[in-house]
């Protein structure tokens, strides 16, 4: 603060501003926010002197957008300071570490204490994010923060809930709020999935044995409930905080990302009708929500992954002390990629969806060519 004050000296009214504004913003920031000039000036806009620009001091969330504005630019090293910046590249910008920069973003993964959601989390949290992890078995998420929390760039914090009741979902959410100003990024993972059944027989008789019997009404509701319902209440629920995220970060639209699957977009049955089904309805929920959000006139990206063969309890039926499961790489040999995917193949995804601005409404599929070779 020292430093500041022959900077703005002389300027009272810009200095009561400042002061304010010093309170407000993190401390980690103040280094920047040294080079400062505040005015009341309704817009802010560069001036050719290298370290001098305007802020709006008229919005209500200025502290906030103040934060993000000096901590973007600052980060980013970018003041788009025209006078200097006409004849320089912007290479810096196109780093790995830029376009894909999680660092300090907040996150929610549910279902993150196994299998793919654990990938994202993990994938996050290295990369400095702090991530709250959801599910209904408090073991396995303490498990994933004693296994994979330590000794990392962000944090990973765990939540017991269960996503298919409203109630649930609405105390996670107050919960949350309480918690956190905003939030970035919200993986909506949590799935269950029924066991197969078999798909072909000689006579109608024996198929329908095969297809009906073993069936119930239940396996067929509660699937939908936690694959399709849960996202939807989360998405809902969570949208003022998402929408916080948008204001907090110049540049940066807070995001959702539901975890789909090929099996909502292929025409087989892949042995469980019942959980394709509900897979195919949580692609077309990515697709209404990301539209309807859009058209209400939120800045908030909606996607989804669409995830071929990954080992988890889910597909392996197991998991180590770590939460990990494995899967043989023969497991699945005659797919295209030969092979079935793994923690890198996911991490590049989240990356990519979370990391690029211009997705949005998008089902993003990472199969190793399982569509190619099963149709669609
Ligand atoms: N693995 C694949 O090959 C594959 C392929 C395509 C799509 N997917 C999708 O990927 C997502 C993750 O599945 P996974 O394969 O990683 O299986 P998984 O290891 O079984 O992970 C699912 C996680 O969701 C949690 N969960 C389930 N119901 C929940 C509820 N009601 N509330 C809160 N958490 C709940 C589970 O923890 P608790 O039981 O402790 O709650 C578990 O940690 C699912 O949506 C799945 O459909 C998987």
């Amino acid at each position: 603060m020292s430093k500041l004050r022959p900077l703005v000296s002389g300027l009272a009214p810009a200095v009561r501003v400042f002061r304010r504004i010093s309170r407000d913003v993190n401390p980690r920031h103040h280094a920047f926010s040294a080079r400062v000039y505040i005015s009341s000036a309704s817009t802010y806009h560069s001036l050719s002197s290298p370290t001098t620009f305007y802020y709006s001091t008229n919005s209500s969330k200025f502290p906030y957008h103040l934060s993000n504005t000096l901590a973007q630019k600052s980060q980013f090293g970018n003041l788009r300071q025209k006078s200097q910046s006409r004849n320089m590249s912007n290479n810096a910008d196109l780093l790995i570490n830029k376009v894909f920069d999680v660092k300090d973003k907040i996150a929610l993964v549910t279902g993150g204490g196994s299998g793919i959601g654990l990938m994202i989390t993990q994938t996050l949290a290295v990369n400095g994010a702090k991530v709250y992890i959801v599910g209904r078995t408090e073991e396995k998420l303490e498990n994933v923060v004693q296994h994979h929390g330590k000794d990392i760039a962000g944090q990973i914090i765990p939540i017991t809930a269960d996503v298919r009741s409203k109630e649930g979902v609405e105390k996670l959410v107050k919960d949350l709020e309480s918690k956190e100003s905003h939030l970035d990024i919200l993986v909506n993972n949590a799935g269950i999935a029924a066991p197969k059944t078999e798909t072909t027989a000689e006579t109608p008789e024996k198929l329908r044995e095969n297809l009906l019997n073993p069936t119930s009404v239940d396996e067929w509701t509660s699937q939908y409930a936690t694959n399709v319902v849960g996202p939807y209440l989360l998405t809902t629920g969570f949208l003022p905080l998402l929408n916080k995220a948008t204001e907090h970060t110049y540049g940066y639209s807070g995001t959702v990302v539901n975890i789909s699957s090929i099996s909502g977009m292929v025409r087989i049955s892949q042995g469980h009708f019942s959980y394709n089904a509900s897979k195919g309805a949580a692609v077309h929920l990515n697709k209404m929500l990301a539209t309807e959000i859009a058209k209400a006139g939120f800045k908030i990206r909606i996607n989804s992954i669409a995830p071929g063969v990954f080992p988890s309890e889910m597909t392996t039926q197991e998991s180590g002390d770590n939460q990990k499961s494995k899967m043989p790489k023969d497991h699945k040999g005659g797919l295209p990629s030969q092979r079935p995917g793994n923690d890198r193949d996911m991490a590049a995804t989240i990356l990519f969806v979370v990391g690029c601005q211009y997705l949005n409404g998008q089902t993003v599929t990472v199969d190793g060519g399982y569509l190619i070779q099963a149709g669609t």
